[in-house]
């Protein structure tokens, strides 16, 4: 133990650490849902207030000068492993870090980080690993934006990119890694699994056995997935041989449509290396916002259970309607390889699904424009159900050879289901069909 004059003279902190929060009751281990009502914060640190405080400050008060040397030690790198205190809000903060504590307990992550929204924590991602002249490898098809970062903008500063199609075999998915390292350093595999709008899965277990049988220990690149869809609930890819799981917080973490975040859990060793690329360019999300996904986390297993239940019974509905040509829905896979995957790496089918009406644009709009429930809003995961046409909106500046190959079809519309009355969804639906 150190007394005061040499806690005062390393720096170290004189304030009384947070208690740690209990993960276990004896040999039981607690559930993330039990563990998000108060994992990670202190009430006594915060004058005994239940909730934490939203801390809105950009700056905070070292105690001497050799503890702000030694935090910042931390936030540049010269000391591994980030800082060991609050220094800017740039860096970090009271509530993103409760935040990221809370985001690395349900994937059972040794760290995470919070992002300003999906689309920055994937930049961020994206250039704190790569150099000019890589190759990225990644899955086919990514959210769009996702796409345009790889191919158009890191295009620019001399990256390429190789894809696989999500479904590829363990084949395939070698021959393009190997196509890759022939053309350059392979700096990162970037996966999307369900792919955004198929819902195509892809097989990260043969992903990984692809990835260590093609490159020593020693320099082995990370494989991220975009866990959007299914995560944290319903797909643990840290499990399955990912190293970093990337996340939309906008979506279901989120959950209510009323906030946009993002986040990435994974090792200790790869996040640090992300973080002091976000400590330079701040894309880390603000207080408030961490503070609302907190009370988001809180109901993350009711509202995705919820909707779970009431996608099975709507899509149940939808698959025998006599204007529905297909619905696109995981729970519905029964044999082949995407079943396969789905049974080795999911364990629930999600909420958000692709209804083929028989027809084309104009009966897509038909029923888009009859729904009475359902908003006809892109995005997906929040409490209330939505509906949009992709080949007109997400994905109007898609080629139509691309459409036509993902199946992006006039007559495809996306759902994502909420946690309404399910009865009440399906009269909605049984009503919007019979106006088409
Ligand atoms: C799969 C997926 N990844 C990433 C993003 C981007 O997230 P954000 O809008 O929070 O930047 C989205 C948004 O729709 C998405 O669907």
């Amino acid at each position: 133990m150190m007394d005061e004059n040499e806690a005062e003279l390393s720096g170290a902190s004189q304030h009384r650490p947070p208690k740690p929060s209990p993960t276990h009751i004896g040999n039981h281990k607690l559930n993330p849902s039990t563990l998000m009502m108060g994992y990670g914060f202190d009430p006594e640190l915060s004058e005994g207030s239940l909730k934490p405080p939203i801390f809105l400050t950009s700056t905070f008060v070292f105690e001497n000068a050799a503890a702000g040397k030694r935090f910042f030690e931390g936030v540049t790198g010269k000391r591994p492993g980030g800082a060991e205190g609050l220094v800017y809000s740039r860096f970090n903060g009271p509530n993103q870090e409760i935040l990221e504590d809370r985001l690395s307990v349900w994937e059972d992550a040794e760290d995470a980080l919070s992002f300003s929204s999906g689309m920055s924590a994937i930049a961020t991602l994206l250039l704190a690993f790569v150099q000019p002249g890589d190759v990225v490898v990644h899955s086919g098809p990514l959210y769009a934006a996702t796409e345009t970062l790889i191919a158009r903008i890191l295009g620019k500063f001399g990256v390429t990119w190789l894809d696989f199609p999500a479904g590829a075999t363990e084949d395939e998915i070698a021959a393009v890694v190997e196509q890759a390292k022939a053309k350059g350093r392979v700096p990162l595999i970037y996966l999307e699994s369900p792919a955004n709008p198929t819902n195509a899965l892809v097989d990260v277990q043969a992903v990984a056995r692809v990835r260590d049988a093609a490159f020593p220990a020693d320099a082995r690149p990370p494989i991220a997935i975009d866990n959007t869809f299914l995560g944290p609930l319903w797909q643990n890819p840290l499990q399955h041989g990912a190293d970093l799981s990337v996340y939309s917080l906008t979506k279901y973490a989120g959950g209510h449509s009323d906030l946009v975040a993002g986040g990435i859990t994974g090792s200790k060793e790869l996040i640090n290396t992300i973080r002091m690329l976000r400590n330079t360019i701040g894309t880390i999300t603000d207080p408030n916002t961490a503070w609302m996904l907190l009370r988001s986390l809180e109901t993350l297993e009711l509202r995705m259970t919820r909707a779970g239940e009431n996608a099975a019974r709507v899509c149940e509905f939808l698959r025998d309607h006599p204007k529905v040509e297909s619905v696109g829905y995981l729970g519905f896979l029964t044999e082949g390889r995407q079943a396969d995957i789905y049974r080795r790496h999911c364990t629930g089918a999600g909420s958000t699904f692709s209804l083929y009406l028989k027809g084309g644009e104009k009966e897509a709009f038909a029923f888009l424009d009859s729904l009475k429930i359902a908003h006809l809003a892109v995005s997906l995961g929040g409490t209330e159900t939505l509906a949009s046409a992709p080949a007109a909106m997400t994905h109007l500046s898609v080629p139509d050879e691309r459409k036509q190959a993902l199946g992006i079809t006039d007559n495809l519309v996306r759902i994502s289901i909420g946690v309404e009355d399910p009865d009440d969804l399906i009269a909605d639906f049984d009503q919007a069909l019979a106006a088409v």
